[in-house]
Formats: C-alpha cells, structure tokens, sequence
C-alpha cells in the first residue's frame, strides 16, 4: 500500500519484490482480512455469473475471493507486474479456477479488455491514474449502468506531520479524510452504498506479513538457494529491506495512514448535475453549520 517507502533505500526494496513475499501469507495486497473482504463482496449483491474486471489485480487476492462468493463468476484480473499474474496464473491453476480466470499483464491506463463488466475491482492505485475523480471516471466504461465498482483508496486517519509525508514521499493533498473521500465520491456521480475503513489490526496484519515475507526470503530461501544464485540480493540486504519498511511503518505512517474499501453503484448521466447540485450544497451547510459550530 504505501507504495514508495522504499525507494530512496535500495533496489529490492520494491513494492513488487516485498510483495512478492507475501502470496500465501497476505494475498490481498492492502490491509483488509478475510472477513473484511467477505462482508465488502456481500455488499455488492451481484446476479448469477456475473463478468468481474479486476484493475490492478496484483497476486490476484480479490478474484479468488470472488469467484468463492461467486462460484459462477468468471474473472479478468489486469496489473502491470508481470511476476505477480504469472503467480496470479499458478495460483488459478492450482485452485482449480484456471478457466474461470484470465490474468493478463498490462497497463490500468491503456490495456483493459473492451467489455462492459457487471463488478469493476480497483484497489489501490488510483495514483496511477491522477486521483480518485480520474480514476472513477477512467473506469465507468467498463461497467455496466446497472453493475457495482469496488474500490480502494489511502486515506488520512489525521493530519500527517512532515517526517510522514517525507517517508511516504507523497504530498499532503495525495490523500484526504474518509468522510471527504465519501463527499468527493458521491459529487463524481456514485452512489456510495458500502464502505469500510481498515482496523489499526488491519494494518498491522499486512506490514507484519511484508515483514515475515521478507525475513523469511533472507533466512529461508535464499540462504537455502545459496546467495550466489540471485545476483545483486544478499540476506543483509533483504533483512536491511525489511527493517527500513518495518521503521517507516511503526515509525513514520502508523496512525496517520488509512485505507478505505468503498462499494459504489453508478448514477444515471442523466441526474448527476442535479444530484452533484444537491450534493455540493448539503456539503455547504455541514461545513458553514460546523463553522458557526467551532465559532460559538
Ligand atoms: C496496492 S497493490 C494492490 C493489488 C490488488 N488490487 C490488491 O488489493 O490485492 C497495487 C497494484 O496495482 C498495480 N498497478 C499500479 N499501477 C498500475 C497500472 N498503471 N496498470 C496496471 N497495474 C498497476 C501494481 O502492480 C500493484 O499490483
């Protein structure tokens, strides 16, 4: 998730080798458990064999949750790191899923299959895009007028100080509160019907798996394959890796960064400037009551 912490550190301090260590302990690369995962699909009241985009798909963690919830569904799951499909493709196989899933490498901004789906998957990327606005509008061809979007989004818990926005190396404005997120969503023209904002255990559970991940390549693996068979990663090196991502965490983003998983329903064309009207004034008098509020 706070995807350039490493890079000022070294070279496989990439998201996609820490990642990579994770795919039986963490395969949802976000911090959101199982059940979090279960109660966001429950929400999302999909008919029979529904056609699933998932953008961004990573290891693939959300497709297979999704085909569970919906044995008849059939997925496409597109990312740009190549090592994740082929474990996304090997997992399938192994699952027993392979043709119910089409994993394919390629860009969320040029690459998406030319279909409308019934449940467009988005989770955490929307900077590859520009934004959450630039995203939800990028992505709304692709699903059908009456289908549901999941995204995932970073968000504020609370002001970030300087040392955080230094270690995660984005600006202030790079994320925003959960309720604004919500606000901005519904002025997009979206009906937000669903949203989960991730526990601090959430959080800690998946930068623990990063950990474990990485400590276990260093130990295990690597030692096992011998060091000379992977040129250029060494087990200090790796054990480096993941003690700069475990301080930038318990350290620099801890309690300001945040994660919220939304369910979204779009609105017809038709009533988004009414809609976006009677949005954007009920926001006005919440924020000119809590003014008066904050004066009195
Ligand atoms: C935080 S991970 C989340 C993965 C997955 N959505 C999940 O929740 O488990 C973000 C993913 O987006 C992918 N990604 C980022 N920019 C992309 C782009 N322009 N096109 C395709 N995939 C992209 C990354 O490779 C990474 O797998």
């Amino acid at each position: 998730m706070p995807q350039r912490t490493m890079t000022w550190q070294m070279d496989i301090a990439s998201d996609e080798s820490v990642w990579n260590q994770t795919h039986d302990i963490h395969p949802i690369l976000n911090p959101l458990d199982d059940t979090s995962v279960r109660r966001v699909l429950e929400r999302t009241r999909l008919g029979p064999a529904p056609r699933v985009l998932d953008v961004g798909c990573g290891l693939g963690g959300w497709v297979f949750k999704i085909l569970e919830s919906y044995p008849e569904a059939t997925c496409v799951g597109v990312d740009m790191v190549e090592s994740f499909i082929e474990r996304a493709r090997a997992e399938a196989a192994d699952r027993g899923v392979g043709d119910r899933t089409d994993f394919r490498t390629g860009d969320a901004l040029k690459d998406l299959p030319d279909e409308r789906f019934d449940l467009v998957v988005c989770a955490g990327l929307s900077e590859a895009f520009g934004g959450l606005e630039p995203m939800l509008h990028h992505l709304r061809p692709y699903l059908k007028n009456d289908g549901r979007m999941i995204i995932g989004q970073g968000l504020w818990n609370h002001e970030p100080d300087e040392e955080c926005l230094r270690i995660l190396d984005v600006d202030r404005d790079t994320h925003m509160p959960f309720e604004q997120a919500v606000d901005m969503i519904a002025c997009a023209g979206w009906a937000p019907v669903y949203g989960h904002k991730s526990t601090e255990q959430e959080w800690d559970d998946f930068i623990w798996a990063c950990v474990e991940g990485l400590t276990r390549w260093a130990l295990d693996d690597l030692r096992g394959a011998g060091e000379q068979q992977v040129p250029g990663v060494s087990t200090p090196g790796i054990l480096l890796t993941m003690s700069s991502y475990r301080r930038a965490w318990l350290h620099g983003y801890r309690s300001a960064l945040g994660y919220a998983t939304f369910v979204l329903r779009p609105l017809p064309p038709q009533w988004i400037p009414l809609l976006f009207a009677g949005e954007l004034a009920q926001q006005t008098w919440s924020a000119q009551g809590q003014a008066s509020h904050e004066d009195s």
